[in-house]
């Protein structure tokens, strides 16, 4: 083989070697605002904990069979430790001890332990608390495909994102309008399903201000993957600010362009799906729009809520969401610069 061969071999290992390694890379950027490991309650570091437990455990494991596949290997031309020299199938007794404890009562013993640890200990700390130890209750509805929150004792509707006060256990009670979803939020705690008729319960905790990014984890048809959530913690004074704006009315328009828009929202096809607190609006197949402009994005975290994004959401969301409930409306350019005008103000 040539030199210039040899080198271009040598160069083409040493690039698959670096494609392996910045595997682990990429894929450690799967993290950002949802990674399960970065906990931030104390059922989700329970969790991340167990995860660790169990990372080590099978690692340990496979180290062990590896290094007895290797220690076989090299003694392989050896007679078995302390054998008879006169034993015509010498090493036949350790081995059968061997497989005895090492095949059968030490993995036993491992799988109990595990089992022990994580169906005895960790389902019990992330399963709900009573009703009476937290300190407010949310309910969760989940929709194909979106999740609507509403806060028992206030007016407040709100999609797809969920604030929360920072250190406060919630009770979530969660719902589902039509199929089976599941609310997972993972540096806060582990998945709920919602199942049609049975309301479930779960602890929401935060032990930090910040956004966690969570998402449906059951599949629940064509747009399963655009239906997430963002939870926000706020500081006390800052989230009971923001509830008390969330549970007012929408504000009246502000423009005669943007009351132009609210004619076309409440008297088209709109409002027979989404309802607007404080217009005749008072449709439930969509999400509440009251407060559509405080949200940070549009159709379950599938796009940033800026005007163009919302104009684009009204005219194509079947391009940008396919299958979703919501049909194109045919509106003129000019109704639609109106809706979007209406919509922006609804802060
Ligand atoms: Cu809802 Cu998957």
């Amino acid at each position: 083989m040539s030199d210039l061969a040899t080198h271009r071999g040598r160069r083409r290992r040493r690039g698959i070697a670096a494609a392996a390694l910045l595997v682990p890379l990429a894929l450690a950027g799967c993290g950002g605002e949802q990674n399960a490991l970065d906990a931030h309650s104390h059922p989700a570091a329970d969790i991340a904990n167990l995860f660790w437990v169990m990372t080590g455990v099978a690692f340990g494991g496979l180290g062990l069979v590896t290094g007895l596949l290797v220690l076989a290997w090299v003694r392989r031309d050896k007679r078995g430790f302390g054998a008879d020299p006169d034993d015509p199938h010498p090493g036949e007794r350790a081995g059968w001890w061997m497989v005895l404890g090492m095949g059968v009562v030490f993995p036993l013993t491992v799988i109990v332990a595990l089992f022990i640890v994580s169906d005895g200990l960790i389902i019990n700390v992330t399963q709900a608390p009573a009703a009476s130890k937290t300190a407010m209750t949310v309910d969760v509805t989940g929709h194909q495909w979106y999740w609507a929150f509403s806060y028992p004792g206030t007016k407040a509707v709100t999609a797809d994102e969920l604030h929360i006060p920072v250190g406060t256990p919630i009770d979530l009670v969660v719902r589902t309008a039509d199929v089976i979803h599941s609310f997972w939020v993972p540096e806060l705690n582990r998945k709920i399903d919602t199942i049609p008729g049975h309301p479930n319960r779960i602890l929401l905790y935060a032990n930090r201000a910040g956004l966690y990014r969570g998402q449906c984890a059951e599949y629940c048809g064509l747009q399963h993957a655009h239906m997430s959530m963002l939870v926000i913690a706020q500081p006390k004074a800052q989230f009971e600010a923001w509830l008390r704006g969330q549970s007012k009315p929408a504000p009246p328009p502000s423009s005669s362009l943007a009351r132009a828009g609210e004619r076309v929202f409440v008297n088209g096809p709109c409002s027979s799906c989404h309802t607007i607190r404080g217009t005749s609006a008072s449709g439930y197949v969509g999400p509440d729009l009251t407060h559509l402009a405080s949200r940070k994005t549009l159709g379950a975290l599938t796009i940033r809520n800026t005007p163009a994004n919302l104009a684009h959401w009204i005219v194509g969301s079947q391009q940008i969401k396919p299958g979703n409930e919501m049909p194109d409306l045919n509106l003129n350019p000019a109704q639609l610069r109106a809706v979007v005008a209406y919509l922006e103000g609804l802060k």
